[in-house]
């Protein structure tokens, strides 16, 4: 058993991997909407306190639940507290994390539309043109659709092909690259005229455009840009051995994964303004946004422009596919361990499954707009419906059965790898999680629903 679960060649590797499933479109494509729709730095000063105060902490327990049950989501929970109620813990996220895949992967389907449209210099034209590109493929019955099932097929290679030499060797070389390319993005779009309002819109917060649901909708963006709170991180942890220094670990990629996020708002907003994009478009914003900063800001050397754009949603489609595999080990390595079938038929439970969510989403935003639920399309539905629900109450829970049901020797242990590195951090984490997490969750929930 053990054999066959060692996914990742080297520990440098695992936590690579961990890092490549937190960075994705939740960073590039989901903040910045987010941020635009919730009024600005107000919202991203919100997202970082949640980051730091519940995410972090979270993300450590869900660690500790991994690396000390060497197991999936579903057993890992029973096994580190002893108590079967707690397995349903991991089941949730087993499911959350498969109604993620479906609509995330909607989305990277566009991304690689968008690769394709810039390799053969499809999106060009003004503002209106390039607006009316998006409107017109996304609402299109089959291509996006099938974008997306691709996305998932693409996905399952990688899966049954097994983590190791590919996607390990690859993110070690490309997540640098996209990390350069960001900041040489970045710097074109802060230079376009009237750029000055996008960068103030993101780093001068106007607390009276703070509405009342921005604090959940602020917890759901740091819980889904970390993933956290569906076991995945549990389930890549049962990966990781027993000297990797769990905090410091986590609050690398914390760290990483804001940084990143904060670029992509400034690609994003300094050009949207500068073109006069809403910076509340919702959904659609980069798709508007980003087509617009290659023409203007390379205008003076087209070429630039072109082999840039290229670049760029080759890389967004990569960051998005590190993200996906994530989402489908969870359920892979759920369905193969506990219904005793092979890797490749489990494959393909959550492939089968996650295609035809991801089709009904993709329907739902353009072609056909009766696929709603509560008024929303199905795939913001999904989104909401993760992000604002089952992932904190999945952070939520987790927390509880690690602050309250778990032998706190255990815990240290874990925090400190036996006693080996410096643990003077462990109280306050142990309070973070027995205390500060749950409270804040229910807090934010009881704001939304208007009782505090
Ligand atoms: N964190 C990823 C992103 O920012 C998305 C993601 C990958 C995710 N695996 C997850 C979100 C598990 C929630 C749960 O793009």
């Amino acid at each position: 058993m053990k054999q066959k679960r060692g996914n990742f060649g080297s520990m440098l590797g695992v936590v690579l991997a961990t890092a490549g499933s937190a960075v994705g479109l939740g960073n590039v494509w989901r903040f910045p909407y987010m941020t635009g729709q919730n009024g600005g730095a107000a919202f991203i000063l919100i997202y970082i306190a949640c980051i730091l105060v519940l995410g972090i902490p979270g993300m450590i327990s869900e660690f500790v639940v991994g690396r000390h049950s060497q197991t999936n989501a579903y057993r890992a929970y029973d096994r580190i507290s002893g108590g079967k109620a707690w397995r349903f813990i991991g089941l949730l996220g087993v499911l959350t994390s498969m109604i993620i895949l479906g609509f995330y992967a909607v989305v990277a389907g566009w991304c690689l539309q968008y690769l394709y449209a810039a390799v053969v210099g499809q999106v060009g034209g003004g503002t209106t043109a390039v607006s009316q590109y998006f409107q017109a493929f996304s609402s299109d019955p089959w291509r996006p659709s099938l974008w997306a099932v691709a996305f998932i097929l693409l996905t399952h290679i990688i899966i049954i092909r097994g983590v190791r030499k590919g996607i390990e060797r690859a993110s070690k070389l490309l997540m640098p690259i996209l990390f350069f390319l960001l900041l040489v993005i970045v710097v074109s779009s802060c230079m376009l005229p009237g750029a000055v309002k996008g960068i103030e819109f993101l780093f001068k917060p106007d607390f009276s455009k703070v509405t009342h649901s921005v604090l959940l909708e602020a917890l759901g963006q740091a819980f889904f840009s970390l993933s956290l709170g569906t076991a995945c991180l549990c389930t890549y942890a049962s990966y990781f051995n027993k000297k990797i220094n769990l905090f410091r670990s986590a609050a690398h990629i914390a760290i990483l994964d804001s940084i990143i996020a904060i670029l992509a708002g400034l690609m994003i907003f300094p050009a949207a303004f500068s073109v006069g994009i809403q910076p509340d478009s919702g959904p659609s914003l980069i798709f508007i946004t980003l087509p617009n900063v290659f023409q203007q800001a390379f205008a003076f050397m087209p070429i630039l422009g072109y082999v840039i754009s290229i670049l760029f949603y080759a890389l967004l489609v990569f960051a998005a596919l590190t993200s996906t595999i994530s989402m489908h080990e969870i359920g892979t390595v759920f369905f193969h361990e506990e219904l005793h079938i092979s890797r490749h038929q489990a494959a393909w439970i959550l492939t089968g499954c996650c295609s035809v969510l991801a089709v009904f989403c993709s329907l739902s935003v353009g072609a056909n707009t009766d696929i709603q639920v509560l008024g929303l399309s199905l795939l913001d539905f999904c989104d909401k419906l993760t992000a604002q629900v089952m992932l904190p109450i999945g952070a939520f829970l987790t927390s509880i059965m690690i602050g309250w049901f778990v032998a706190p020797q255990l815990l240290h242990d874990e925090f400190t790898n036996g006693g080996t590195v410096n643990g003077w951090l462990y109280p306050y984490w142990l309070f973070a999680v027995k205390w500060m997490v749950p409270l804040c969750i229910v807090l934010i929930f009881l704001h939304q629903l208007g009782i505090v």
